[in-house]
Order: structure tokens, then C-alpha cells, then sequence
């Protein structure tokens, strides 16, 4: 079963990335340095690193039942940022969220994991989960306002490659249990 390729929500559209958003997708979120500072993905240095992204999305999409959405202004259409579902089985996914700067604190992750968390649930997965750099407040709040469960600390566990390279760090897991 296949996710839809676009959803709404009241004020943002989340939709399945194509190769004309590659510029976008650069130029508002993935090149910059703040924004990237705790993703798991080292910030895109051209725009061959965000076409290379799109490739991936496609595999993911192909292989899937979803892959990445960008998260877009739901009246204008323009790419606010991006999120998605990262599936390791067809039962369990991680999913993840950034947005531009400019548009940081307005309840938008919020609002979008919500839809990202009615995505998965229709396409059969059981276990959502996040991870999260510890220092990161503003994303376990996303987290937990959706009532996702802190289940702990995975010791040296990923690389944020923005912050150090080749060091991994602690994060935390959050899961939320879709199909008990
Ligand atoms: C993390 C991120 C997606 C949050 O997006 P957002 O749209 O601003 O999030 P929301 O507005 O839905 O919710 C943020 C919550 O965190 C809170 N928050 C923000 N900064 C905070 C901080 N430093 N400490 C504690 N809470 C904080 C906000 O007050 C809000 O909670 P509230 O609704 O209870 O007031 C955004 O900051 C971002 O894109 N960051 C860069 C990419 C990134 O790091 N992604 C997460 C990777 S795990």
C-alpha cells in the first residue's frame, strides 16, 4: 500500500519532493548552517548535493511505501522545509523534521509530524521513532507533544556530522507505538 503523494493540513501541504525543487530545497533550508546544525545529513555544499537527495527520495519512494515530503506553505506552495518517513521494515520507520529559519516557531513541525504520524498509521507501521540530539529542547518538544515516549538514551549512537565529524554521539529515542 502506497502513502498518498501530497496531504493537506490546515495551513501546510505535505507532498512528495521532484526534481524542480532542487534549487528550493537548497537555497531555504539544506545548505544552511543553523538550520542543519543537529540533522543527521551533512549540509548540502551545491546543488548537486540536493539533486543527489532527490535520487534518494525517489529509491525510497520506489522501494516504500513513502519516503521524504517537503513541507510547503499550504495558500503558496513554497518549500518551507522537509520531513518524511525512513522505513527499516515495513512495520517500523524513524521520521525526522527541519524547517527554514524564518519560519522556526510557529507550530509547523508541530503540525506536520501530527500528519506524518496519520501517514504512517496508514500504511501499516507499527513503531514510529525519532532520535535526537539531547541538546536539542525545541525538537523533543515536537516530539512530545505528540505524545511520542521518551525511551532512553542510545549511547554513542549516530554522527551529527555538522556539529563533529567521525564522533558519534548520545541521542535520545522517542517511539510512539501505532499499532500496539
Ligand atoms: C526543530 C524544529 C523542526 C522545530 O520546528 P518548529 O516549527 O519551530 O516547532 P514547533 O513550533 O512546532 O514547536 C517547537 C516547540 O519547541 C519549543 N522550543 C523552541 N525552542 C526551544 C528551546 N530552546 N528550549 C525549549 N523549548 C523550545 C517551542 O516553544 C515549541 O513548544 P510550545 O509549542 O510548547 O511552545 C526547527 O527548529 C528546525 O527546523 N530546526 C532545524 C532542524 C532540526 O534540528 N530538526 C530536528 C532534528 S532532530
Amino acid at each position: 500500500m502506497k502513502a498518498p503523494r501530497s496531504i493537506e493540513t490546515a495551513r501546510l501541504i505535505l507532498r512528495r519532493p521532484e526534481h524542480g525543487d532542487a534549487s528550493e530545497i537548497f537555497e531555504r533550508y539544506a545548505s544552511d548552517p543553523v538550520v542543519t546544525r543537529y540533522l543527521s545529513w551533512p549540509a548540502h555544499r551545491s546543488v548537486d548535493d540536493t539533486r543527489a537527495f532527490l535520487e534518494f527520495s525517489d529509491a525510497e519512494w520506489e522501494l516504500w511505501p513513502a519516503g521524504p515530503y517537503l513541507v510547503c506553505g499550504r495558500f503558496d506552495g513554497a518549500v518551507l522545509g522537509g520531513t518524511g518517513l525512513a522505513f527499516e521494515t515495513s512495520h517500523r520507520a524513524s521520521t525526522g523534521y527541519v524547517l527554514a529559519a524564518d519560519k522556526w516557531d510557529r507550530g509547523y513541525a508541530t503540525e506536520a509530524l501530527r500528519a506524518i504520524v496519520g501517514i504512517a498509521s496508514g500504511v501499516g507501521v507499527h513503531r514510529l521513532y525519532a532520535l535526537c540530539h539531547p541538546e536539542h529542547r525545541a525538537s523533543s518538544r515536537v516530539l512530545e507533544k505528540q505524545a511520542f515516549q521518551l525511551e532512553g538514551t542510545l549511547p554513542r549512537c549516530m554522527e551529527f556530522p555538522n556539529l563533529a565529524v567521525g564522533v558519534p554521539a548520545d541521542v535520545l529515542c522517542y517511539a510512539s507505538i501505532l499499532v500496539p
